[in-house]
């Protein structure tokens, strides 16, 4: 038998209802703050990453599944979708249009990263993405607006973990105060980090080896480090956050496995995932179109890990993901089948979930059928019923049966619970 690969999983019904769910959620609650929908490509030239996520970070050095193609063009399946939203900005010179562009995306993404509960090589993001702009008042939009959404999806129980970077002009001090902190103990951190050290020093604050952490808690914290500009961005942010009611808590050393952030920094995390905590991240990155050969664009934006939120759902909403049978349509006697199949068709229409079976069943088979299927109601079709005009509804859960003529039928299952 021909298996999926590791790290890769079928999503299979009710996961996949729940998976829907989520998505119009996003699309709804992002198209409420200004977003369109971008589709950018599944695989880009390998370099797109290298030069934005960085070849230091483990997403490109460890993670990405690249390959050569057969004109001999190194490509990548990306890891993520920032780069060539940046990337497309640019190739469709988007910056010649007047104001800001949100778009948002949704699909694969994939890093050949250890599988486990939350953790996979294939994975579901939903991104945003602003380009044009860094006000802070925008950082404190976007913040506000994927904590509107998991309003809406009923997750109540999240921390918000903010922090900010700084940029080229106050980030070198800081790795310099890093290289002079982390010399002494050297030799105590991890293989990973005593090479960051000389290549990228803002990754060993990163670390997740549990024997660096004594040393990385030492080390000078960058928000000592930020320049004026960059301070008051940072602090107009906060002031915003704190006006509008949304709680975060400061973490210095959160600089985000990505290496084009500038500036502000933000993840949310969920104590109910266990090790895989994150359920998103983001950030600002004003230098990203400058690092693929752009003009200087100024740029925020997150990305949500859906994998995780579906995780989290099924443990708060668990019958989120299910939509069972609305209508089950019964038909007794070989006559019944044809008016039978025209009430589904215009059953179907009115938006109802209907099944009719192609066989025909005793009456007794047909509801233990509509039974297993968590059916909500079953209409019976019999060929007196067609003759009289007065179909037989049942109500499965309450038992209770009604007889209803064509029209009253229809009007009634306009109001069925259940998704239209
Ligand atoms: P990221 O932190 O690498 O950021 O990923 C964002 C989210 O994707 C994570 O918080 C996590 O929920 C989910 N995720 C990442 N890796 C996996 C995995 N292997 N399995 C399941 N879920 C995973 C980015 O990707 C940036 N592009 C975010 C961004 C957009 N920054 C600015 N704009």
């Amino acid at each position: 038998m021909i298996k999926t690969i590791r790290g890769t999983r079928d999503i299979l019904p009710p996961e996949s209802g729940l998976f829907a769910y989520v998505e119009s959620v996003a699309r709804e609650v992002f198209r409420r703050f200004n977003f369109d929908e971008i589709r950018t490509p599944v695989f880009e030239k390998a370099e797109l990453f290298a030069r934005s996520v960085g070849e230091e970070t483990d997403i490109v050095s460890k993670e990405m599944y690249t390959f050569t193609d057969r004109d001999g063009t190194a490509l990548a399946l990306r890891p993520e979708a920032t780069a060539s939203v940046v990337r497309a900005f640019l190739e469709h010179q988007m910056g010649n249009e007047p104001g800001l562009k949100r778009f948002y995306y949704l699909g694969p993404m994939f890093r050949r990263e250890r599988p486990q509960k939350g953790r996979y090589r294939q994975f579901f993001q939903i991104g945003a993405e602003v380009l044009g702009g860094d006000h802070p008042a925008l950082d404190a939009e976007v913040i506000e607006m994927v904590t509107e959404y998991l309003r809406c999806l009923g997750i109540q129980e999240f921390s918000l973990l903010l922090n900010s970077i700084g940029d080229r002009q106050c980030r070198p001090a800081f790795l310099q105060a890093l290289r002079v902190a982390a010399e002494p103990v050297k030799e105590k951190l991890c293989e990973n980090c005593r090479r960051r050290l000389v290549t990228n020093p803002l990754r060993i604050l990163d670390c997740k080896e549990e024997s660096c952490q004594p040393y990385i808690d030492q080390f000078p914290s960058i928000l000592d480090f930020l320049c004026a500009a960059c301070g008051a961005h940072f602090e107009k942010l906060r002031a915003l956050l704190d006006e509008r009611g949304l709680r975060y808590q400061l973490t210095p050393r959160m600089v985000r496995g990505l290496d084009y952030y500038t500036r502000t920094t933000f993840e949310i995390t969920s104590d109910l995932l266990g090790a895989q905590n994150s359920l998103l991240g983001g950030g600002r990155y004003d230098g990203l179109s400058e690092m693929l050969g752009g003009p200087p664009v100024k740029g925020i934006g997150f990305a949500i890990g859906l994998d995780r939120f579906v995780l989290v759902l099924s443990q708060i909403r668990p019958a989120l993901g299910e939509d069972p049978v609305q209508l089950f349509v019964a038909w007794l006697g070989p006559k019944a089948f044809s008016k039978a199949y025209e009430l589904t068709q215009k059953c179907r229409q009115t938006g109802v979930r209907c099944v009719i079976e192609f066989e025909e069943l005793k009456l007794k088979k047909a509801l233990s059928n509509a039974d297993r299927m968590k059916a909500g109601h079953v209409l019976i079709v019999g060929e007196d019923e067609i003759a009289r005009n007065s179909f037989q509804l049942k109500d499965m859960k309450a038992g209770s049966q009604e007889s209803l003529s064509e029209s009253e039928l229809l009007a009634r299952l306009s109001s069925l619970p259940g998704r239209l």
